[in-house]
């Protein structure tokens, strides 16, 4: 039989679904195993979403809708991002997808030729490099430490610029991070990105989680020349706890819009119908059950950074947003635990699985080998417990 296709087979499976599945393997077979790798709200959907959906059904809302989204849906989005993050977008800007990550996707496939360059700060979400690789692009990724609050600078940026950067990936609030850029950084960014004249793919999912009483800036609000030029990516699966309904958005220029309304129109086809209509009643409806989650995120971060950081061997820094965060395990590297040598993030994840019972995410997936991302999206108990765990483990 022939080879299958080199690009398909070079992508890697996903880290985070990785140990994610075998944790519920585990706890499935009856061990009593604290998940910290989820990366979805543990709240459930709104009744009212919900709402939304059924009547859908009953109202035999139930066929095809144009690829890039229904019109009602669409203005939602546009008056939505007005109201939180100062955006103005017509519908014909916005085009709908089963889900944020496909938005990268599209994304990409809207802006890159196979040989083109994206740059990528590290740490990154994991799917970003393996999507760049999808499209035959090339992933230049620039690391910035937990010293810079991981946060890429605009000089990092420009010296990773050559005559084929095509685009560079920012996300804001970060996955793993749960950093956030202020108004200030991203602004010395897009000057270089107007500058050296580079497409910018803004993923803002994680916008509506935000602590400290901060505000997410949207990319596309750094003026005329970054807005063109700027793909924003949103969702509703973060910021609504609906990571299983499936709807993304972009917003664009309508150039860049119609191009990836083309591509959806041939790939998956409009988004679920019922899951578009139930994304009207999360954008259009009260936005109180959104800062009742956003609270308890914040009181779950504030009390995992504090314990983590009175842990012998590990530390963090105090992320701004999303719902993770990054615990450093450098001063780990080459200590045994348990009889398990540790020599990488991975060694010492699979340890606290097998001798601690809690599950975690190496960083090595994300572009930063000496820390593990640690999801706060669990209960206050189950918080408590893990880092009763963690002590223990690293007790030895
Ligand atoms: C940074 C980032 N972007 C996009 C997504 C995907 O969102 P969706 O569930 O809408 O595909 C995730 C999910 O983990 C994420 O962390």
């Amino acid at each position: 039989m022939k080879e299958l296709a080199r690009i398909a087979s070079a992508v890697q499976a996903s880290s985070t679904m990785a140990i994610d599945a075998l944790a519920k393997q585990m706890k499935a077979d009856g061990i009593d195993v604290i998940g910290f790798g989820a990366g979805e709200p543990d709240f459930n959907t709104p009744d009212h979403i919900k709402a939304a959906a059924e009547k859908a059904i009953a109202d035999n809302n139930t066929r095809y809708t144009p690829a890039s989204g229904t019109v009602e849906l669409k203005e939602a989005i546009c008056k939505r991002m007005k109201e939180d993050c100062g955006l103005n977008y017509k519908p014909a800007q916005v085009v709908v997808t089963s889900g944020a990550k496909h938005c990268v996707y599209l994304a990409l496939r809207a802006l890159v030729d196979p040989g083109d360059e994206v740059i990528l700060p590290a740490p990154f979400w994991v799917s970003y490099l393996e999507l760049i690789k999808m499209v035959g692009a090339k992933p230049v990724v620039v690391t910035a430490g937990e010293s810079a609050g991981f946060k890429m600078t605009a000089e990092q940026l420009a010296a990773a610029v050559t005559p084929n950067t095509k685009a560079l990936i920012m996300n804001n609030p970060g996955n793993p991070t749960g950093m956030v850029y202020s108004r200030g950084e991203l602004e010395a960014i897009a000057k270089v990105c107007v500058e050296k004249d580079i497409f910018v793919i803004s993923d803002e999912i994680y916008y509506g989680l935000m602590y400290d009483g901060a505000r997410a800036v949207s990319f596309a609000s750094l003026g005329g020349e970054v807005k063109e030029r700027t793909i924003v990516i949103n969702g509703v699966s973060k910021s609504y706890a609906m990571t299983g309904w499936r709807i993304g958005y972009l917003l664009a220029g309508e150039r860049i819009a119609k191009v990836m309304g083309n591509f959806v129109s041939h790939s998956t086809g409009s988004p679920c119908t019922i899951s578009q209509a139930a994304s009207v009643a999360a954008l259009n409806g009260p936005q109180d059950c959104v800062e009742k989650m956003r609270r308890s995120f914040e009181e779950r971060r504030n009390y995992i950074v504090e314990r983590m950081n009175r842990i012998d061997g590990v530390s963090c820094i105090k992320p701004e947003g999303a719902f993770y965060v990054m615990m450093n395990m450098e001063k780990l590297i080459g200590k045994t635990i348990h009889g398990e040598l540790i020599q990488t993030s991975d060694d010492f994840c699979t340890a606290l699985l097998k001798h601690g019972l809690v599950a975690t995410v190496p960083g090595s997936g994300f572009g930063a080998p000496n820390f593990v991302r640690w999801s706060y999206s669990t209960s206050m108990d189950n918080i408590k417990e893990g880092m009763d765990r963690l002590e223990a483990f690293l007790k030895g």
